[in-house]
């Protein structure tokens, strides 16, 4: 009787999934990535599951792992594990975000067994053929997705020291990027603040537009004064119903700027940066930059020579070729 019930649900449900199409641009119903899910992780031997990984996470590890991530596995999945690529969007089912707790919370174990044989069904591919395994490459790879979310020690201790000091948000050194806060002071939660990374990629660039840009305030004067900042902007609004960037026709040198349309001067990264490729894709300044600061130059988030490279990797799919990003 039961076993009625189950198979007539079954039916309905694949009547429901005929219905629906077999596009696989469509994004699978709840259910079907449940069972499909559930099917997986239960066909995982359970001393796969179990088994520790022997590498750990150094420097020279995480970087042969990224470089063969990045070779193998970034055309679907993407330089940064976000499965945002044109190859991991229009598969079915998509490609899972790598970062996120649905991944993270798989055992190594477990994630080593989904690399090795792939995801039947699906367009993860398994890559235990011997060669591959030279070197136990799975295992590095386990590391390296998990390094996807966990923080360096040196990032940790720099965000447990912005948390630690919150208790100084509402003064002006915070207010220019996280906004007046007062309220936040009485009642300190993560609601009532604005965190630039939460924002749109407009308003988020513009929270350091606002002082790397020279230009002048829409009206100019404001009560017979004249002033060379946003008066009236404020975090979380839109920089160009308060500021204008310092005007320039290409072809010309000028004060400001190369003929190119480049800064000629200090401060202008902004103007830089929004004729850039990274700001239409929604990269921003603090993609790269800690404006908390860091032991890097330039406040970079980590050395240049690393740095650059999560993007522009020699086997990258992204870089000058604005075509494939
Ligand atoms: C051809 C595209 C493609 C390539 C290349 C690819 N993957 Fe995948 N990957 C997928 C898809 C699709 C899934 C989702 C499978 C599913 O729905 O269960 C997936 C799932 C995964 C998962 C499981 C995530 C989860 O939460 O279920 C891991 C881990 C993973 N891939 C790692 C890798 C690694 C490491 C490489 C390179 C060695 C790689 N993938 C190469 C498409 C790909
Ligand atoms: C120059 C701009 C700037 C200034 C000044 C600034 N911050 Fe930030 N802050 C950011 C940006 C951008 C982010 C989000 C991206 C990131 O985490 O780096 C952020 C994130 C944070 C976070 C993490 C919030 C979360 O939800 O995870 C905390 C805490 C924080 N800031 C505290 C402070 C404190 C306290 C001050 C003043 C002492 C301050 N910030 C001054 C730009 C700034
Ligand atoms: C309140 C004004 C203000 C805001 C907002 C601001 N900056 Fe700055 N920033 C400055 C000034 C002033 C300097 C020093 C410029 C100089 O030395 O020419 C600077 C310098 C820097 C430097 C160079 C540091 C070095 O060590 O050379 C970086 C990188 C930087 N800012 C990133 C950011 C980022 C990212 C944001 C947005 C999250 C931001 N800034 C927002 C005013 C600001």
């Amino acid at each position: 009787m039961l076993c009625d019930v189950a198979l007539m649900a079954l039916g309905l449900y694949g009547a429901h999934l005929i219905s629906r199409g077999f596009s696989t641009a469509e994004e699978p119903s709840y259910l079907e990535k449940a069972v499909a899910r559930a099917a997986r992780n239960l066909s995982i031997p359970r001393n796969a599951r179990l088994e520790a990984n022997p590498w750990s996470p150094t420097p020279e590890v995480l970087k042969e792992a990224r470089e063969s991530f990045l070779d193998r596995c970034a055309t679907c999945h993407g330089p940064d594990g976000s499965g945002q690529t044109r190859v991991g969007r229009s598969l079915y089912p998509k490609v899972p975000d790598l970062r996120l707790p649905r991944t993270q919370n798989l055992t190594d174990g477990e994630i080593r067994c989904i690399i090795r044989n792939g995801v039947r069904l699906t367009g993860m591919p398994g890559w235990a053929n011997p060669h591959d395994e030279q070197g136990d490459d799975s295992w590095k790879q386990v590391l390296f997705v998990r390094s996807l979310r966990q923080l360096t020690s040196v990032e940790r201790e720099q965000q447990a020291a912005a948390a630690n000091s919150a208790h100084y948000v509402g003064s002006p050194s915070c207010r220019k990027c996280h906004g007046p806060g007062s309220e936040h002071v009485q009642h300190p939660t993560r609601g009532n603040i604005l965190n630039a990374a939460r924002v749109e990629y407009v308003q988020a660039s513009d929270t350091c537009i606002q002082c790397h840009s020279p230009g002048r305030p829409l009206t100019n004067p404001i009560e017979g004064r004249y002033y060379d900042w946003p008066v009236g902007y404020q975090v979380g609004s839109n920089l160009r119903d308060f500021w204008q960037l310092e005007e320039h026709t290409l072809g010309e040198m000028t004060f400001t700027h190369y003929p190119d349309g480049t800064a000629h001067k200090n401060r202008m990264q902004g103007n830089d940066f929004v004729q850039s490729v990274m700001y239409r894709r929604g990269v921003t300044g603090f993609s790269c930059h800690d404006a908390h600061g860091t032991e890097h130059n330039a406040q970079l988030r980590k050395p240049a020579d690393q740095l650059c490279l999560d993007c522009y990797g020699p086997l990258s799919m992204n870089g000058p070729r604005t075509g494939t990003l």
